[in-house]
């Protein structure tokens, strides 16, 4: 059978396509460090660690100089709000939401991975792989839960953490916890906030208080959801963390944001970007976001997208199960 043009241009295709193949195989071998700085491997395998961080770092700086560059174009002259390219014409002047702003832009050196249920309660953990090796136990801390708990009991399957665990609204988690996990975890009906009020009906306690009662000068994983309470809470801790020579002593913070507006709440733009650049000052980046769409599925609040979760690691800090093998 004689090729006609078209099959010989196929196959001459086809011969160019597996030699570039090939070259790029035999080339990415000679990629290979000889030896992994921290002694584990990337989320990109040919990079060590460090090398990976540094290009998180230049990406993650290159939007913290955009963000202050449209801030000052946008809440410089007057407070045009959260959300506001509601129409074609402001779409125009204003083409950007104020989750734009704080874009999840240091990329995780591990493996990125949603944890628990798929939709509600489900939230992304950068390294989960780095915890399940942990030897020493993850500690965890977890406030907001109400009867959700697939986060936390898919942590404790995979990892050995130990749960600490607070909710304004249920009695006792164990309902909700397998008994398998029970032993791992301690919960108490707590409010939480900046500052604590053991008088109140529940009580209400501070972040650096709870840590104090259970003994604890760190936290691996702190997974928040308190619905507003997030922004005078974690100020307070970050303020009483804020000490000559000491680290942020969190490793990951997996929070879901509330930018509630209205009933006593006072978030604006300009409060909220100082909020959440006081925690990139500690070292803390944003490493994965995602939407939580559901005030505008069910037209609560002014419809507006104002929830997301935002997964944090602390890049400064020594102690971590990221970073260390312990
Ligand atoms: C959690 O509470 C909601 C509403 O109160 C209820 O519909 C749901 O069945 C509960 N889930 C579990 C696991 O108990």
């Amino acid at each position: 059978m004689r090729a006609n043009p078209a099959q010989i241009s196929i196959f001459v295709v086809a011969a160019i396509f597996l030699l570039v193949i090939f070259g790029r195989i035999a080339n990415e071998k000679n990629y290979v460090p000889g030896s992994l700085v921290n002694g584990f491997s990337t989320a990109l395998g040919r990079q060590t660690t460090q090398s990976f961080m540094q290009t998180s770092e230049r990406l993650w700086a290159k939007t913290v100089k955009e963000r202050g560059e449209l801030r000052n174009v946008i809440y410089g002259q007057s407070d045009v709000g959260l959300f506001p390219a509601q129409t074609e014409q402001t779409l125009a002047a204003y083409p950007f939401t104020i989750w734009d702003m704080v874009p999840a832009s240091y990329n995780c050196p591990f493996e990125v991975e949603r944890v628990g249920r798929m939709g509600e309660g489900g939230k992304w953990v950068c390294g989960m792989s780095r915890y399940e090796k942990a030897k020493s136990p993850v500690v965890l801390y977890s406030m907001g839960i109400q009867n959700d708990t697939s986060f936390e009991q898919q942590m404790m399957a995979r990892t050995n953490a130990e749960l600490w665990a607070y909710d304004l609204t249920i009695v006792d988690i164990a309902p909700f916890i397998h008994p398998a996990f029970r032993p791992r975890v301690h919960y108490q009906q707590f409010g939480i906030s900046g500052t604590t009020n053991p008088h109140n009906v529940p009580p209400y306690f501070s972040i650096l208080d709870l840590m104090a009662q259970n003994g604890h000068d760190y936290i691996d994983i702190l997974k928040i959801d308190v619905e507003y309470a997030e922004f005078q809470a974690l100020s307070s801790f970050e303020l009483a963390t804020r000490q000559p020579g000491m680290e942020f002593p969190i490793g990951q913070i997996i929070i879901e944001i509330h930018l509630f507006h209205g009933d006593g709440t006072t978030v604006n733009g300009p409060l909220f970007l100082d909020w959440w650049a006081s925690f990139e000052a500690r070292g803390m980046r944003p490493t994965w976001a995602e939407p939580n769409l559901l005030t505008v599925t069910m037209k609560s609040e002014d419809e507006m997208p104002r929830l997301a979760k935002y997964s944090w690691i602390n890049v400064l800090d020594t102690r971590g199960k990221l970073w260390k093998n312990s």
